[in-house]
C-alpha cells in the first residue's frame, strides 16, 4: 500500500548520485568539459595560474575582485589545538588529523552565522600551519611558527620543513593549490554548501568538506600515478609498460575524466609550471615523456573517445618534486580546496535557502508493530525472517494456544 504521497515522489524523475541534477546556481566556476575550459568567476584558470597567486584567487573566490598582490600568509596553531595534535597518535591519518584541527579550531572560536570573509580567510591561513605542525609531531619533530612575511604556500612549506623553499619549488606548488582552489559542486563543496545551509558555521562546513574529501573516490587518486610512475622507471621503458598495462585491462591513472573530454586545463597548467622549474625534478621530467606515449597509445586505442591527461597526472609529480611524502597530497588537495569551500559557504549563506531534498521511499508498506506480548512460536522462528510475518495476524496457533509446541 502507498500512500497518495508516496507515489506522488515515486513518479518524480530520480537521478543516482544527483548526477545531472542542478542543485544549485554559482558565480564562482565554470567548467565546460567539450572545450577543455575552466573559469573562476569568469577568468581562466592559465591565466590565473600565471598572473596570480594562491591568496589572490582565494581572495578572488571569497570577494569577486582581482588583485594580484593580494597576500595571505599562515596563522598561529591555537594551543588548545596544538594539544590535540600532540595527543593524535602518530600513525593518524593526515586527512584526520586535519579534520580534527579544523574541528578543534571551530571550538577555539566564536563563529557566528552567516559566515564572513574574515573567517574563510583566519580558517584557510590556519589549516597549512596545522597540517605542518601534525606532520612534522608524528615525525618526533616540533612544530615551526608561521613566518608572517611569507605567503601562504611558501609558508606551509616552511613550516613543513623548517627550512624556506626554492622559488621554483614553492611556485609550482602555489600553482597546484591554484587549480585545486574550486571546481564547481563536487562532493566536498556540496557538502560545505549543505553544513552551511542549516545556518551552521563555517568550521563544521570545512570539517564535513574535508570528511568528504577523505573518501577515495574524491580526493585519492594522484598517489596512484606515483606508484605506476615508480613501475614505469625510465622512458625508455615507457611504451611497454604502457601496452602492457593496457593489455592487461588496467587503466592509466592520471587520464580520462568524467568530464573533460579535452586535455584538462588543470593538467596543462601545471604542467607548463612544472617544466618552467628551475630544478626539475626526476619525477617531472620522467611524467612529461610517460604522458606523451600514454597519450599516443590511448589515441590508437580509443580512436573515438577522447581520453586526455587529467589534473591528477601532473598533481603527483608536481606534490612528490615539491618534496611531499604520497600520504600527505590529499590533505594537501584539501588545503587548497579550503578557498573554494569557504566561498561555497559564503555563497550558500548569501542567498540562503535550507538545502533538503526529497527521497524516494521504497521500504515495507505501512503495518502495525509485531504483538511483542505474545509468547514466540519456535516452530515458525527459525523457518521464517522475522519481516515475512503478517504483523496484525496471528502466528499460528498462537492466539488460542500460547505455549510453545514441542518437538
Ligand atoms: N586508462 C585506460 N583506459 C581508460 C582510462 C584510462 N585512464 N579511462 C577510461 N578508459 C577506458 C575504459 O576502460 C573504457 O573502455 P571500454 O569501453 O573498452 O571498457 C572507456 O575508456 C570509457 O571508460 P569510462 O569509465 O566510461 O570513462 P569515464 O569517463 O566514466 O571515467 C575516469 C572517468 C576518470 C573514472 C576514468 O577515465 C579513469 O578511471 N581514469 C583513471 C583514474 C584517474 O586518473 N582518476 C582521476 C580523475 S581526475
Amino acid at each position: 500500500m502507498t500512500t497518495s504521497a508516496e507515489s506522488e515522489t515515486a513518479n518524480r524523475p530520480y537521478s543516482p548520485g544527483l548526477e545531472g541534477v542542478i542543485a544549485g546556481e554559482t558565480s564562482l566556476s565554470f567548467i565546460d568539459g567539450e572545450a577543455g575550459r575552466l573559469l573562476y568567476r569568469g577568468y581562466r584558470i592559465a591565466d590565473l595560474v600565471r598572473h596570480g597567486s594562491y591568496p589572490a584567487v582565494a581572495n578572488l573566490l571569497w570577494t569577486g575582485d582581482w588583485d594580484p598582490a593580494h597576500r595571505l600568509a599562515t596563522s598561529d596553531v591555537p594551543p588548545t589545538v596544538m594539544t590535540i595534535l600532540r595527543a593524535l597518535p602518530r600513525t593518524t591519518k593526515p586527512m584526520d588529523a586535519l579534520r580534527t584541527a579544523v574541528s578543534a579550531w571551530g571550538a577555539t572560536r566564536d563563529l557566528p552565522w552567516p559566515p564572513t570573509v574574515e573567517q574563510a580567510r583566519a580558517l584557510t591561513s590556519f589549516s597549512p600551519s596545522a597540517l605542518a605542525a601534525f606532520a612534522r609531531l608524528r615525525d618526533g619533530k616540533e612544530p615551526v611558527d608561521p613566518d608572517p612575511s611569507l605567503d601562504l604556500v611558501e609558508g606551509f612549506l616552511y613550516q613543513l620543513n623548517g627550512e624556506r623553499p626554492d622559488a621554483g619549488t614553492a611556485r609550482a606548488l602555489d600553482a597546484y593549490f591554484v587549480v585545486g582552489a574550486e571546481h564547481g559542486f563536487n562532493a566536498s563543496s556540496f557538502a560545505s554548501r549543505v553544513v552551511t545551509s542549516t545556518r551552521s558555521d563555517i568550521a563544521s562546513a570545512v570539517t564535513g568538506a574535508i570528511g568528504t574529501m577523505k573518501g577515495p573516490l574524491h580526493g585519492g587518486a594522484p598517489s596512484e600515478v606515483v606508484d605506476q610512475l615508480s613501475q614505469v622507471e625510465s622512458a625508455a621503458h615507457a611504451e611497454a609498460w604502457v601496452r602492457e598495462a593496457l593489455a592487461k585491462g588496467e587503466r592509466l591513472m592520471g587520464f580520462g575524466h568524467r568530464v573533460y573530454r579535452a586535455y584538462d586545463p588543470r593538467a596543462a597548467a601545471l604542467r607548463e609550471v612544472a617544466e618552467g622549474m628551475d630544478h626539475k625534478p626526476d619525477w617531472l621530467v620522467l611524467a612529461t615523456q610517460v604522458e606523451d606515449v600514454a597519450l599516443r597509445i590511448l589515441g590508437e586505442k580509443y580512436p573515438d573517445r577522447p581520453l586526455k591527461t587529467n589534473v591528477e597526472f601532473y598533481a603527483a609529480p608536481v606534490l612528490m618534486g615539491v618534496g611531499l611524502k604520497p600520504d600527505l597530497f590529499s590533505a594537501a588537495f584539501s588545503l587548497s580546496r579550503h578557498a573554494g569551500w569557504t566561498a561555497h559557504a559564503l555563497e550558500q549563506a548569501a542567498n540562503n535557502r535550507l538545502i533538503r531534498p526529497d527521497v524516494n521511499y521504497v521500504g515495507p508498506a505501512e503495518r502495525d508493530l509485531p504483538d511483542l506480548t505474545r509468547p514466540p512460536d519456535l516452530t515458525r522462528a527459525s523457518a521464517s525472517p522475522p519481516t515475512a510475518l503478517p504483523s496484525n495476524e496471528p502466528a499460528q496457533g498462537g492466539a488460542t494456544n500460547p505455549k510453545p509446541a514441542r518437538p
